[in-house]
């Protein structure tokens, strides 16, 4: 069982197309893999294929998405996989009961698929990517590396300052003491969600070395 989360969770970096093509043809038929797209909706990349046009290709791959990111349903628990082999939905299919989703969360889910609420999700999306690459300039701005992001937070690495990089614990302390909360890595780094333009920009001051 191989799993691949890209958008990948926390650095928000993405497999391109090709480099996914490539390992997918190395990957023996008989495993597994679980392709992880949780964020896809944040994804302007076009290297990035979409995983759920590759399911005929590949009957070994199962595509997971989620309504918990980009349409806001988190707290209804719901989200799906789809794999192009029975084999794999019969056996998902014998898990469910535990983790069955409630007839609230399909009601919410249908809703979200809704042509207007598709187009509210794409504009808010819109928003979402803009101010991500306002932030990851305005960051590189001050000298810190930034890895190209396609979800909708940031990744601030471990490292010496001279290289762009942090104290993940210092940083979110710093951070705190000015009432921005980032998710702290203590061994890694520090993943920043990106908010509202005005929250972006507490945080963004924050920041400065
Ligand atoms: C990469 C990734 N996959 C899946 C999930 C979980 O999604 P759900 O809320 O549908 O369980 C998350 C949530 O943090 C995530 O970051």
């Amino acid at each position: 069982l191989i799993f691949v989360c890209s958008p990948n969770n926390p650095t928000g970096t993405v497999v391109p197309g090709d480099v996914l093509l490539d390992f997918l043809d190395h990957v023996p038929p008989e495993t597994l893999v679980v392709l992880d797209e949780a964020y896809r909706e944040f994804v302007t990349d076009p290297r990035v294929i979409d995983g759920t046009t590759l399911l005929d290709r590949y009957p070994n791959l199962i595509v997971l998405r989620t309504f918990s990111k980009a349409y806001g349903l988190a707290g209804l628990r719901i989200g799906y996989g789809i794999a192009s082999d029975a084999s794999i939905t019969n056996a998902v299919r014998q898990t469910q009961v535990p983790f069955a989703v409630t007839q609230v969360g399909q009601a919410a889910a249908l809703a979200c698929l809704e042509p207007q609420a598709e187009q509210q999700l794409a504009e808010r999306v819109k928003e979402v990517t803009a101010e991500r690459t306002r932030v990851t300039e305005a960051l590189r701005g001050m000298g810190y590396q930034v890895p190209d992001s396609e979800a909708n937070f940031v990744w601030l690495g471990n490292g010496e300052p001279a290289d762009g990089g942090i104290d993940a614990v210092q940083f979110g302390k710093r951070c705190e003491a000015q009432g921005v909360i980032v998710r702290v890595f203590a061994d890694a780094g520090v993943r920043v969600t990106i908010g509202t333009a005005q929250e972006n920009d507490a945080f963004l001051a924050a920041a400065l070395p």
